[in-house]
């Protein structure tokens, strides 16, 4: 698939078909006889391992090598783990005389005959010799973190890009790495603005993509300072993919080292969770970042572990792995490898849970909207220190209220059978119980686009162009937060890309993937904040440069 017109550079993303129901049309006057369109899959959150959580600034050619390879072994990689990302650590500051970041030789030999010791590009094929894909990192400042206070080792200065945006990422992508984490230590201890500054960067990675033909995954780490849920995917030059949302979980927890006595901890790992939750800005292949996960590390439990892992699989989290992939436990590894809770995870609409219900303070229910219809994945959490009954009412999960539904245990993959209106479980203190819930939509309402701009979609399409916004005005939504889905059309074989502005509040950016043609219909959703009572929502849909898609309609409940 070639890239987007608009520099937001998404995979493809392998289209499929669902049936929609319950359709009512309205909205702009005109009834339409509407067709059923295909829904499109979205890119799924990236699985991999980073090396921070373990290695902290130990990390060298043998230690990546080392998980790369137990990568494979486990297995893991056959059930969609596939980046390695080299975290802080790998480079200690050296420039030559022209910029170009020089490495320890000693640290990243040559790793198969004719290679240069001293060249990341060894690790990086070693990596792809695997099958697998490669990350690096850098920070936004002209300092890395080790010099606002080293984990492990002396400090050393000057570990930051700024300055270098340009040469920096050239080199990355040369070096053939797949994915880079931008880190924000020196960016905070300058006082930087972080929406300019990775906006900078983000025209440098789209000039490497530009240059060497190779897409960087661009991961934003500042720790949720100042909103990036809000600017990430919008800041120009590439779309960030990822942004991080919060702190860490956990400093590392290296062993051999002072730092080897340290403890993961449940209630750091629910923080992490809670900051992370921002499902207005996650979709068609942008997500919440609530960090590496501690799986497997020092100071959870195995059922603590569970709950970790349902938590980043309802929000659809990156999933990438902090522990010692050659020291994973049976069960810390079937933690990680579980199919169904995978699949939540990785689900092709790329949305967020959303609480739905909080029966008591500590007792949640979280649900999930997965791409075949009449699916959620739900967790029912207890937080509280003592077991207690958690129930859901099907109709809180935007289910048709009087059908019936069947449950599944998603961790046992026990069916737990057909239940009217609404389940109650037993949820030990502490724990959580994943379930699929499988009925019917409740009904949806659509508003059919109306303007004076090209028409396409058979006539029923509006195209978005960059001076010709497309506005639904006098929207109406049952909830706070509408679940919309969009039906368009993009005949490009990259996704285009819009703007929609709600209530006049800050914009959010769409990717619209490929539908195949100009009239093959697709659809994909978003979820909003429609934040005014009755049918005094307005959203306007603007592209950012031509051509945006056609859109035909939105629906919501
Ligand atoms: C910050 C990030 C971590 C890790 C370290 C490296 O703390 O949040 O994920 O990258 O820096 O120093």
């Amino acid at each position: 698939m070639g890239k987007p017109k608009c520099r937001s550079i998404l995979p493809a993303a392998p289209a499929f078909a669902i049936a929609l129901t319950g359709m009512v049309l309205c909205g702009s006057g005109n009834l339409w006889a509407q067709s059923v369109p295909k829904q499109i899959a979205v890119p799924p959150p990236p699985m991999g391992w980073s090396s921070w959580n373990s290695f902290s600034n130990t990390v060298d050619s043998q230690v990546v090598l080392e998980q790369a390879e137990a990568m494979v072994s486990t297995g893991m990689n056959k059930t969609g783990y596939r980046y390695i990302n080299i975290d802080e650590g790998w480079w200690l500051g050296e420039r030559d005389e022209k910029g170009d970041i020089v490495v320890d030789p000693k640290a990243w030999p040559a790793l198969a005959p004719g290679e240069r010791a001293g060249d990341m590009s060894n690790i990086v094929r070693a990596i792809h010799r695997l099958g697998l894909r490669a990350g690096i990192y850098t920070d936004a400042g002209a300092d890395g973190c080790s010099t606002v206070g080293p984990d492990l080792g002396p400090s050393y200065p000057h570990t930051g890009s700024e300055g270098h945006y340009e040469q920096d990422f050239l080199a990355f992508a040369k070096w053939g790495f797949d994915y880079v984490k931008v880190d924000w230590c020196g960016g905070d201890r300058e006082n930087l603005d972080p929406a300019v500054q990775y906006a900078e960067i983000a025209r440098a990675i789209a000039r490497a993509e530009a240059i060497t033909g190779r897409r960087l995954y661009f991961s934003i780490c500042n720790w949720g300072k100042n909103s990036p849920w809000s600017w990430a995917p919008n800041i120009g030059g590439v779309a960030a993919d990822i942004w991080r949302t919060s702190g860490d979980i956990v400093a590392p927890i290296v062993a051999n080292t002072r730092n080897s006595g340290r403890m993961a901890s449940f209630p750091g790992v629910l923080s992490n969770f809670d900051q992370g939750i921002h499902p207005e800005a996650q979709h068609t292949g942008f997500y919440n970042d609530p960090d590496m996960m501690v799986v497997g590390m020092q100071g959870l439990t195995d059922a603590q572990n569970r709950v970790h892992m349902s938590l980043w699989a309802m929000s659809g989290a990156p999933l990438l792995v902090g522990a010692d992939l050659t020291k994973l436990s049976d069960a810390t590894l079937a933690i990680l490898t579980n199919p169904a809770v995978l699949q939540v995870d990785q689900d092709a609409l790329g949305l967020q849970a959303v609480k739905v219900a909080e029966p008591a303070h500590g007792l949640e229910v979280w649900s999930k909207t997965l791409s075949k219809p009449g699916e959620r994945a739900l967790l029912l959490l207890n937080r509280s220190s003592s077991p207690s009954p958690i129930s859901v009412e099907w109709g809180d999960l935007g289910l048709l209220s009087s059908s019936s539904a069947t449950v599944r245990d998603l961790w046992t993959g026990k069916e737990l059978g057909v239940f009217n209106t609404s389940y109650s479980a037993i949820v030990l203190a502490g724990d959580g119980v994943m379930l699929l819930v499988r009925s019917r939509e409740g009904m949806l309402t659509s508003y059919k686009a109306s303007g004076s701009g090209k028409q396409a979609l058979g006539g029923h399409g509006v195209a978005v162009m960059k001076d010709e916004p497309l506005n639904f005005t006098r929207v109406a939504s049952r909830t706070r937060l509408a679940r919309i889905q969009i039906v368009y059309a993009n005949p490009d074989n990259a996704p285009r890309v819009v703007e929609l502005r709600v209530n006049g509040q800050v914009a959010t950016r769409i990717a619209f993937p490929p539908t195949g043609s100009d009239n093959a219909k697709g659809a994909i959703w978003i979820q909003s904040l429609l934040d005014r009572a009755g049918a005094n929502n307005a959203l306007s849909f603007s592209a950012p440069c031509n051509p945006g898609p056609t859109i035909e309609s939105i629906s919501l409940q």
